[in-house]
């Protein structure tokens, strides 16, 4: 969740400074880049030295180093930002940003600032306790600020009691589940399956296609960073999900529509990517079939259409896309199953596309709605065609 996010860590004058260099270092080995602002009071607690080597980045102070002559820009740094999390916020800064007082660095970058800010407040339990800092945490939160409460605990005074900075660890699994819970697939179950599927002639041959998966897997990464939870059904491929945590390794048809069936229920969105095969052999030998003088026939039998089987199962709240690989009347096809099997989107590849289609890294789409509204793509690489193809489903996602 925090992976490339540009963080400022705005750390106050507090004993629990010495947690904040623990901080960035999380915040970095999530892979966040991270930018310190040290308000005058913090520099006492902790050196610049600390978190400039730690965030890889140099550490801000003040508005003008007078050393250096540069000038730190607050509009700048508070427009950079995607998140602010001040830790430890100490009273002082809290009142600051409850009443708009704006005498440091820091203060000014959270009021020139557009991104969600977090604080986390560490101070004795008697200025905790005290209504005017309780005053000022809950008018802070009414401006949309969130607040990750202080721990009970021993603290620096001696005292026993509410105060303590929350943890490291719980300051970065705290943010990145509210980063989580913004997404918009948030609490979506989803449904992709990919690849081919093979139907088996006998031990060792089988039928299948050309499908290298890519397509169906760039979708499946894609809903899982827009926060879904998403099952992925995958026919024979050599790809890797790295942000599936449920994967379901299948082979034939039959075995894609059993975890189909199953996983359809619980589903919000289901994206059907897979090339199922349409047909298998009827029968399967069971030892290897032996070369003969004259030619073989098979007789095959149909698989059932997943898609179409969904389809008519489909509930009001789900929704089902399918895809439309054709190579000829491209429109009219794809348009017709998106009638037969009662779908919400078709998206089109035309094989006549050149990059489109199987095995490559590039797709070229057209997606159709209910309505039979067309969208036309260009060109593009499968994982930017994984997110249009996501906003054409947002758009409709209840
Ligand atoms: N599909 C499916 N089950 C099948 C065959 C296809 O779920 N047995 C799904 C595919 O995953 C795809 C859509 O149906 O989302 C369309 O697949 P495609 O092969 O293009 O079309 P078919 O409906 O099989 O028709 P045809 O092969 O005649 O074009």
């Amino acid at each position: 969740m925090l992976e490339n996010k540009n963080i400022i860590l705005g750390v106050c004058g507090s004993i629990a400074a010495y947690k904040s260099a623990f901080l960035v270092r999380l915040l970095v080995k999530a892979g966040a880049n991270v930018k310190v602002i040290l308000t005058p009071d913090g520099a006492n607690f902790i050196t610049p030295l600390t978190l400039a080597t730690l965030s890889k980045n140099p550490v801000y102070t003040q508005y003008f180093e007078e050393e250096t002559g540069v000038w730190s820009n607050h509009v700048e740094l508070g427009l950079w930002a995607d998140l602010i999390i001040i830790a430890p916020i100490s009273a002082n800064t809290l009142a600051k940003l409850a009443t708009g007082i704006c005498d440091n660095l820091l203060t000014a970058v959270y009021l020139s600032a557009k991104c969600p800010v977090y604080v986390a407040p560490a101070m004795d339990l008697d200025m905790w306790k005290h209504e005017t800092t309780q005053n000022n945490i809950e008018r802070i939160s009414s401006f949309g600020n969130t607040v990750i409460a202080p721990a009970n605990g021993e603290l620096a005074s001696g005292l026993w009691g509410e105060g303590r900075m929350a943890e490291p660890e719980e300051i970065v699994s705290f943010l990145s589940n509210s980063i989580k819970k913004s997404l918009p697939l948030f609490g979506k179950k989803v449904l992709v399956t990919a690849g081919p599927t093979y139907e088996a002639i006998d031990p060792v041959r089988f039928i299948g296609n050309h499908s290298s998966g890519k397509m169906g897997f760039a979708l499946a990464d894609e809903m899982a960073k827009l926060g879904a939870e998403v099952t992925l059904i995958a026919g024979p491929t050599a790809q890797k999900a790295d942000q599936i945590l449920k994967r379901i390794d299948v082979v034939s048809a039959q075995e894609m529509f059993d975890a189909c069936t199953v996983a359809f229920a619980e589903t919000d969105i289901t994206v059907m990517c897979a090339a199922v095969a349409d047909y298998r052999p009827k029968q399967v030998a069971t030892q290897k079939i032996k070369k003969q003088d004259s030619g073989l026939f098979l007789e095959l039998e149909k698989t059932t259409d997943i898609l179409a089987f969904l389809g008519a199962a489909k509930k009001p709240h789900q929704v089902l896309v399918g895809f439309a690989l054709e190579t000829n009347d491209e429109e009219n096809y794809a348009k017709g199953k998106l009638e037969k099997k009662n779908l919400d989107l078709v998206v089109l590849n035309s094989l006549n596309d050149k990059g489109a289609g199987f095995k490559s890294d590039t797709n070229k789409i057209t997606i159709f709605n209910k309505a039979l509204e067309r969208t036309i793509f260009e060109m593009k690489s499968k994982t930017a065609v994984a997110k249009d193809i996501c906003t054409a489903i947002l758009k409709i996602a209840k």
